[in-house]
């Protein structure tokens, strides 16, 4: 059957709304008590327009919203194989429990004691994450993984100038890392210094002895790789770096991979993030926070930001007795909602934790062996080597060959109902498609995808045109990137929204 997207001509909500209306009726009953409410309103905090805000009937925007989810994808449409991302199916259980009004009704300056419950949970899971990663306590205030990394690198620093080591000032970082490692670490203040991979996938140890220093403050660093490559050397690197007086920081976005078989702090890390919203199945994004956990090492515990959990045999307790504390990355704990989710998930599979590790490397190299066949496919770096939870291949050759790039490559795929690799990353990588597939995925719609590859690959030595001006099934055509990212386009009500005040788009 072919796939065949909704398509609806939605206009946004505001465009459907009739501001010709009145928005809001006050019933005559209280009008009285409406307008000298009203009129006690300082002048000053008045408004001063009509409030702009969509008048339409509850059936207009149920209406309206499900045709929209009707032109989207997402994981509990089909597979997304976004590398890097672990985009594995949410269990409705989680959703469910998580969605409990005793956890979604709590207020963040509501008394200890009525809050006992939710408060285990938190105290709990930096048990659960601290054992998950070999590490001794956990804060879970960071909203996502990049405030993880900031959190962590920020720790670094105070850690060195309170040891007299202010001319720490340098973080090591592969040149294969994710953006956000270059970028929280200069965020921290320190100065980014850049190593390469070497041509069996994994860190140049050669090149990282060649940039320690006394100015080394520390290693950010994923394993297995943004390749999905094992880091075997990781005991020499992480020698070299604590040789060097500096600490060793570990990325989490990849635990997936490894999750229950080996631990970051077996690995010599003294500071782990860990992507509660990829590895502990709570949703990415859709417009709340995410949940992005640090973790560290016994003599870290103090620069932790507070408050973390603790428990003195009798009740919980928000603790801000930390003595060396970084301070508060987040007001409350906004993200209280996917850390309950992440709780359930790990509750429901305990000991089996480590099957959803085993599971994902042997979906992703399933596949793997498949693609790299291809016509016009490679696979660089550690060729002979098998990956863990995701793979790299390059769409070079086919380019060169066929004019097709990996981005028409990727547009290709949402035709047939898939949705696309991440592309173009990591920067190593020319033409690449990083892949992971999770455990969720079964073996038929792994092999949907292989086949949808196949396919058009064989189509872009057929008739590259045809891939060229993918996708043609979707809801949504070919876009124009710049465009597409330019503020003024990625926001869909600005256009309108400055029209409405006059101003110019
Ligand atoms: C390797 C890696 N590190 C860090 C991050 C940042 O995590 P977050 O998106 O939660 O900020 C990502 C996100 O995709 C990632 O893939």
């Amino acid at each position: 059957m072919p796939f065949r997207q909704a398509k609806w001509d939605e206009p946004i909500i505001f465009e459907v709304s009739d501001f010709s209306k009145q928005t809001f009726l006050i019933d005559e009953e209280f009008a009285d008590e409406a307008s000298e409410a009203l009129s006690k309103v300082p002048k000053s905090l008045a408004r001063g327009s009509e409030l702009k805000i969509p008048n339409l009937s509850e059936v207009e925007v149920v209406r309206h919203y499900n045709r929209l989810s009707q032109m989207s994808y997402g994981v509990d449409v089909g597979p997304v194989p976004l590398g890097s991302c672990t985009m594995k199916y949410n269990p409705k259980i989680c959703e469910e429990l998580a969605s409990d009004p005793r956890i979604t009704d709590l207020h963040p300056y509501q008394d200890e004691e009525e809050v006992q419950g939710v408060l285990e949970i938190m105290y709990l899971m930096q048990r659960w994450l601290s054992e998950i990663t070999g590490m001794d306590e956990c804060s879970l205030q960071p909203p996502a993984g990049a405030a993880g990394e900031f959190v962590g690198a920020l720790i670094m620093k105070k850690y060195h100038h309170d040891r007299g080591n202010d001319n720490k000032n340098e973080m090591i970082v592969p040149e294969a890392a994710h953006g956000s490692n270059p970028a929280s670490s200069a965020m921290a203040g320190f100065k980014v210094v850049k190593i390469p991979t070497a041509p069996n996938g994994e860190t140049d140890i050669e090149a990282l002895k060649s940039v320690l220093s006394d100015n080394t403050a520390g290693l950010m660093l994923t394993n297995p790789n943004t390749l999905g490559i094992f880091e075997s050397g990781i005991i020499e690197i992480s020698d070299l770096i604590h040789g060097k007086d500096a600490l060793m920081y570990y990325d989490g976005a990849n635990l997936n991979g490894i999750l229950g078989v080996v631990r970051p702090g077996d690995m010599g890390f003294d500071i782990v993030h860990l992507n509660l919203h990829k590895t502990f199945a709570a949703p990415h994004g859709g417009g709340g926070p995410g949940a992005g956990a640090v973790c560290v090492k016994k003599g870290l515990v103090d620069y932790l930001p507070v408050p973390i959990v603790g428990f003195d045999g009798r009740s919980y307790k928000l603790r801000y007795d930390l003595s060396r504390t970084i301070g508060r990355v987040s007001w409350f704990y906004g993200n209280v909602v996917p850390i309950v989710k992440s709780f359930i998930y790990i509750a429901t599979l305990g000991p089996a934790l480590r099957e959803v590790a085993e599971v994902s490397v042997l979906n992703t190299n399933y596949l793997m062996s498949k693609l790299r066949r291809l016509r016009g496919v490679t696979l660089p770096y550690g060729e002979n080597r098998w990956r863990k939870h995701e793979f790299v291949v390059s769409f070079e050759n086919l380019l060169k060959e066929t004019g097709v790039s990996a981005e028409d490559v990727a547009k290709a795929l949402l035709d047939r109902g898939l949705h696309a690799p991440t592309i173009y990353f990591p920067l190593i990588v020319k033409e690449a498609h990083m892949i992971e597939v999770t455990e969720t995925e079964t073996k038929e719609n792994i092999d949907r995808l292989a086949k949808a590859y196949e396919e058009i690959v064989e189509l872009a030595y057929r008739d590259p045109q045809a891939v060229k001006s993918s996708p043609t099934n979707t809801s949504v055509k070919r876009l124009d990137v710049l465009v597409a990212n330019h503020p003024k386009t990625m926001a869909p009500t600005y256009e309108y929204l400055s029209r409405l005040s006059g101003q110019e788009t």
